[in-house]
């Protein structure tokens, strides 16, 4: 039973872009070794906690995520997004994303802004409530709480 039933409605959708099905076997050094099944239940635990819910999307598809961010317009109240590298060029998941009234929190596992150029600049940036970028997994339990934060 978690300690805030009165938030209990809040529902959280959670989006993860391309390459993120293989977390665990890719680039340990830049994304660490836990598996996305496992950054997902760390925000399932902090939603809890909060008296939130989740669910979650994984995938390489940019057409399927903007059309999860649409069917989230109706149903959730916060989206918590790590693109990958959508983050770097997909307007079309920005402009679906600035439909959706709810906060939206960016999160990247590594730390885009230290490593490649190109990855510098984020499409997703400027309709974000805020982006959480090189804590690892723990980005996932920090959008959470910003969340309830934001939705208090
Ligand atoms: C990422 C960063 C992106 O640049 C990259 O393309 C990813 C993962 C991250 O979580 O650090 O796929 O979003």
């Amino acid at each position: 039973m978690n300690s805030e039933s009165s938030k209990s409605q809040i529902k959280i959708l959670i989006l993860s872009g391309p390459n993120l099905n293989l977390l665990g076997e890719r680039d340990p050094e830049t994304y660490g070794d836990q598996t996305l099944e496992n950054h997902i239940e760390t925000a399932e635990k902090a939603a809890d906690q909060k008296g939130m819910t989740v669910e979650h999307l994984q995938s390489n598809h940019e057409g399927e995520l903007v059309d999860a961010i649409h069917s989230a317009r109706e149903r959730c109240d916060a989206i918590i997004i790590n693109p990958g590298a959508f983050t770097h060029y997909a307007w079309a998941i920005h402009d679906a994303l600035q439909t959706f009234d709810g906060p939206v929190i960016e999160v990247h596992l590594s730390n885009p802004a230290a490593r490649e150029p190109w990855r510098h600049t984020s499409v997703v940036a400027p309709v974000a409530a805020g982006t959480i970028a090189g804590f690892g997994g723990y980005g996932y339990q920090i959008a959470v709480d910003a969340v309830s934060e934001l939705l208090a």
